[in-house]
């Protein structure tokens, strides 16, 4: 949601860091920013509405040092994106940065108001520097006053504090809302995320529930609530800074469109054996999956799309039962799971609220969980029972791409994997299965090489204010997560349908103004089907653009409608090439409409509030 940065160090550096470290999280939240500095003398306070670059303009040129300093990016949840309302927020001498929703703010805050405090904003953040303020007398540490003050709020955070009476300090604490921390010979970080530090400390500390970190030049100390030491590893995190730049791509989701077969190729490499086409998920040896009834997937977003195309993918290969639910849904019903059943979290950040709950609710009913995540260290890799990790790297757009092709892969390596256990499949099957694994990133290759004549097919069709994605069988979800991609970073209203459904109402919608989108590749049974739902659009007078790996289909077009020829590939891993026209579709249009792609209207990349 939020983004945290925290520094100590050079006081020549610290806007730079902080500003630096906001820009490598903006994705987690853009509608307002700010910093706090202090040092001996002074604490300085800029805020900002709108991107992070008002915030560095206002900034700009005027020569601040301090040794100590926090920042912050908003994704607003309580109050409008106002300078007023951007944090950090203060009260006496404490200021205070925030992620996450503090549920019982109204009642704090009532209470402080009794008290004397006087409140300017409308968060829910600006409650916690008063709370803090609160026990904040003389001979009382920061971090005792925020122990004190924390001990009556409920809800999830993330948070970093500072005091112009002890400006050589920053006490950070977490509850349901990432945190990390590191340290290099002569500066100490706190960050929302890995991104933010990752340029001076590849050793990275994840700060657990209940961790009250407390930074001075001297020392990262970890503490609980009682003031008593807490020895956390610190982490060795690969992943190299160059990863999170543009790499000249005028936009991150362009870079990670194009990274898909590095990301794939990532994924799968050293999780099954050449010599004899075995999967080998070291993470699951202690799976007994002989026990096992039932599959249910969970996820949000694009990761659920992912998980619709698990449940073919588990019940085609392994043959074993397997459902699908939005996370959100899953939570609030009676749900019929046990411990037989396997829950397998879908989630790129392995952070949002309602898939780690739906985790934990899974848990409570004895079932199996297995995190599917591409964050190390993530809340859901750290609750499941088993975590699988998807190897996209850093993923910055907020409309998912490649962290959605990667996720579909492992579920169809689990789905080997699974088969393969309960001997469903023999050797030569395996191999089969294993080896149009193999060729995939070559396929997904050539699907890139579409990139420009996709922009042509943009330029005719920007103009558009409605589409419709058909796609059948493996192919619906995809549907769906074409028509989420433009809708997201396009503000162009989409419908995503099974094909087949297309006759009990969609078809309606037909006319010359909604083009239609027919995902087709060329596989057995889907593939008849599909050519009948085109008839039954050319008849209405629609216009049409066909993906497709069968040439011949050019026969069929009228004037109006467009093919685009992606390559042959099997039919459960078609969808990792399907999507690549739809992702680089959503992405021209949105680029000629000028909307802000990485950064879209309103969306955030990790939605840790329910
Ligand atoms: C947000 C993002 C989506 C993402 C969804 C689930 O809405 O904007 O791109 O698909 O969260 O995120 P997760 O990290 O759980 O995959």
């Amino acid at each position: 949601m939020c983004g945290i940065v925290g520094y100590l160090g050079n006081p020549e550096k610290t806007i730079g860091v902080l500003l630096n470290g906001l820009k490598s999280l903006e994705y987690r939240g853009y509608d307002s920013s700010g910093i706090c500095i202090v040092s001996d003398e002074e604490r300085n306070i800029f805020k900002s509405e709108g991107k992070l670059e008002n915030l560095r303009l206002k900034i700009e040129g005027q020569n601040l040092t301090a040794p100590t300093g926090i920042g912050h990016t908003r994704w607003a949840t309580h109050g409008k994106p106002t300078e007023n309302n951007a944090h950090p927020h203060s009260s006496g001498p404490v200021s205070i940065v925030h992620n996450g929703i503090i549920e019982n703010y109204k009642e704090l805050k009532d209470a402080l108001s009794k008290k004397g405090h006087k409140f300017y904003s409308d968060t829910d953040t600006e409650v916690l520097a008063h709370l803090v303020d609160e026990y904040y007398h003389d001979g009382v540490l920061l971090e005792e006053a925020t122990v004190k003050g924390f001990a009556d709020v409920e809800g999830s955070y993330a948070v970093a504090i500072l005091s112009e009476n002890e400006p050589d300090k920053i006490v950070a604490l977490r509850k349901f809302s990432p945190l990390v921390i590191a340290e290099n010979e002569e500066e100490k970080f706190i960050a929302s995320d890995v991104p933010a530090i990752l340029p001076y400390s590849k050793n990275i500390i994840f700060l657990e529930d209940g961790d009250i970190a407390v930074i001075t030049p001297d020392a990262l100390k970890i503490i609980d609530s009682e003031g008593k030491e807490i020895k956390r590893e610190k982490k060795l995190i690969n992943w190299d800074p160059v990863m999170i730049e543009k790499a000249g791509f005028r936009h991150y989701m362009l870079k990670e469109i194009h990274e898909q077969p590095r990301a794939i190729l990532d994924t799968i490499r050293g999780r099954f054996s050449e010599a004899d086409y075995t999967m080998e998920f070291q993470e699951l040896l202690k799976l007994n999956l002989k026990k096992i009834s039932k599959v249910l997937i969970l996820g949000c977003g694009t990761s659920y799309h992912a998980s619709l195309i698990g449940k073919y993918l588990i019940e085609s290969i392994a043959g074993i039962s397997t459902e699908v639910d939005l996370s959100s849904e899953f939570r609030y019903r009676d749900n019929v799971i046990d411990k037989n059943t396997v829950v397998i979290l879908i989630s790129q950040s392995g952070e949002t609220a309602d898939t780690s709950e739906a985790l934990i609710a899974a848990k409570k009913q004895g079932a199996v969980t297995i995190g599917l995540t591409n964050v190390e260290m993530s809340k859901i890799a750290r609750e499941a029972d088993f975590t699988v990790y998807t190897k996209a790297g850093p993923e910055i757009g907020v409309a998912s791409t490649k962290a959605f092709t990667t996720q579909i892969i492992t579920i169809y390596m689990l789905a080997v994997f699974m088969s393969i256990s309960i001997k469903r499949i023999d050797k030569v099957q395996s191999k089969e299965l294993i080896k149009s694994l193999i060729s995939l990133p070559k396929l997904m290759q050539v699907a890139l090489e579409l990139d420009k004549s996709i922009l042509n097919l943009a330029k005719e069709f920007h103009t558009y204010r409605n589409f419709i994605y058909l796609g059948r069988g493996i192919n619906y979800p995809v549907a769906l997560e074409g028509s989420l991609k433009l809708k997201e970073i396009s503000y162009i209203h989409a419908e995503g349908y099974a094909a087949g459904e297309m006759k009990h109402g969609p078809i309606a919608l037909i006319d010359e103004n909604m083009p239609v989108v027919l995902i087709a590749p060329k596989h057995g049974n889907y593939f008849k089907k599909i050519m009948g739902n085109f008839q039954e659009i050319k008849a209405r007078g629609g216009r049409i653009i066909v993906i497709t790996s069968d040439e011949t289909f050019k026969n069929q077009l009228g004037g109006d409608d467009r093919i685009v020829l992606i390559p042959e590939c099997s039919e459960l891993l078609s969808p990792l090439v399907t999507v690549i026209p739809l992702q680089f579709l959503a992405y021209h249009i949105a680029n000629l409409l000028g909307t802000d792609i990485d950064q879209p209207r309103n969306l955030a990349k990790v939605v840790t509030v329910e």
